[in-house]
């Protein structure tokens, strides 16, 4: 069956298409190909459901390269299956910007399948992502079509950093019991879209907050993962870490990165380094103890603040419309950084630890989304082989190890110390 994909795939007019080029975030996808992939090096153009938003898109691109003459915009709309398979039968990898997904993403998968051609996102939304796996992984593990979600700043620093740490300790000879993620605020600058803030209120909405509070609710089963897994370490309270020297506070993403990694350390297993009792957290790393504590109580009150229609209705008005994002200068003065620490054990017991560092260098989520999962959407189209063969698959388990040098390639920094 991957054989036959293989073999459609060959007359393929398109290496990629970037459906949602008008969004916020596909806008940024469209400028960062643009500047790094001529047409010789990369068959791609864009896609949307409306030909003139498209054409203004093409317009506003052209600054950073007259080739965008060149792009020949696809017209297709998330509910209209035909115009999807049109698109999807074109290319070999399809990048989609187009959220909330769980409103406007299923369609488009069941066509991705359907046709073999490679898919990845954005969303940050479990519950839409645990029901795609739930019907749809068997059939592309069988007919070898890859999806993988969550292919920006959720969940690449989790999943990829601790993919970088975890393949160190292996070298050395170990299988990691556990990895600590932490997200350094002093570190790190950026702003909002208004799809992001669409999406994670659609989330509440329908009842998705729910799936959040199961770190093992992506694995592939994840009830008998939760009775295998050791007390998980997860805490919202600020502590102390002294391996990271730093006081810490909840990280709002960490709920979804750390389901993330859990997938992968199942999809992945000893073999790939591992444990079957692989433990992850994830927490901010903050300047001192106060910072801690006002972190807390934002993420709290927000937390109520959201779960509250009334309220919910009234945070409705305020935010940025879906369309709308940071201004350039925000994305280009923008940054991120992330420190892992992996400990593991060697056949003989001794223990040992790695540390590693991962570092970006414009706003995490827009400027450095976009190099994130254009990148992404480029190892599956040129690095096929060194990819996993299909099903959906977290990022780790998808690109694996080469992956991170394509990120260092693209100028982010993942160091191992
Ligand atoms: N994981 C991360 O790190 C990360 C970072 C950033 C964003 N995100 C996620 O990415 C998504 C996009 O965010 P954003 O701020 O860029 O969104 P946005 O600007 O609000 O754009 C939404 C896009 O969806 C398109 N769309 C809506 N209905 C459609 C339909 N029926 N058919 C085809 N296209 C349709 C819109 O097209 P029109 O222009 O024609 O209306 C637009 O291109 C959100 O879900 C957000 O949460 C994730």
């Amino acid at each position: 069956m991957s054989q036959l994909r293989e073999r459609k795939h060959k007359d393929r007019e398109y290496d990629i298409v970037v459906f949602g080029a008008t969004s916020f975030a596909g806008a940024l996808v469209t400028e960062y190909l643009l500047k790094h992939y001529n047409q010789s090096t990369l068959k791609w153009t864009i896609a949307g459901r409306s030909s003139s938003r498209l054409e203004d898109v093409k317009k506003r691109v052209r600054q950073y390269s007259v080739t965008a003459d060149e792009l020949r915009p696809i017209v297709a709309d998330s509910s209209n299956k035909a115009s999807l398979d049109a698109m999807t039968s074109k290319t070999r990898v399809i990048i989609s910007t187009v959220g909330p997904f769980a409103l406007y993403g299923s369609l488009l998968v069941q066509s991705c399948l359907e046709n073999g051609t490679d898919y990845v996102d954005i969303t940050g939304e479990p519950h839409w992502v645990r029901k795609m796996i739930d019907q749809h992984n068997q059939k592309a593990e069988e007919n070898g079509t890859l999806f993988v979600n969550m292919s920006g700043f959720d969940s690449i620093p989790s999943d990829i950093g601790t993919l970088m740490v975890v393949d160190h300790l292996k070298k050395k000879g170990a299988i990691a019991s556990e990895v600590k993620s932490f997200f350094v605020l002093r570190e790190t600058k950026g702003g909002a879209s208004g799809g992001t803030i669409a999406s994670a209120i659609e989330a509440v909405e329908s009842g998705g907050l729910g799936s959040m509070s199961n770190p093992h609710y992506l694995c592939p089963s994840p009830k008998s993962a939760a009775a295998a897994a050791p007390k998980s370490k997860d805490t919202l309270l600020p502590f102390y870490d002294d391996e990271e020297k730093s006081w810490t506070a909840p990280f709002m993403m960490a709920p979804v990165n750390r389901q993330v990694v859990r997938r992968t350390a199942a999809l992945l297993g000893e073999e790939h380094g591992y444990s079957q009792k692989f433990q992850y957290t994830e927490v901010l790393s903050t300047p001192n103890v106060f910072v801690s504590g006002v972190v807390f109580v934002v993420m709290i009150v927000a937390g109520l603040l959201l779960s509250v229609s009334f309220s919910r209705n009234i945070i409705k008005k305020f935010v940025p419309a879906p369309g709308t994002g940071p201004t350039r200068k925000i994305i280009e003065t923008g940054k991120w950084a992330t420190h892992y620490i992996a400990k593991g054990r060697t056949p003989d017991g001794r223990e040992v630890t790695v540390r590693g560092r991962a570092k970006g260098h414009q706003d995490p989520g827009y400027g450095d989304t976009a190099r994130m999962l254009s990148e992404s959407a480029v190892h599956l189209a040129l690095s096929r082989d060194k990819c996993a063969k299909g099903g959906f698959r977290t990022p780790a388990a998808a690109y694996g190890p080469t992956f991170i040098d394509r990120l260092r390639t693209a100028g982010q920094d993942w160091v191992i110390e």
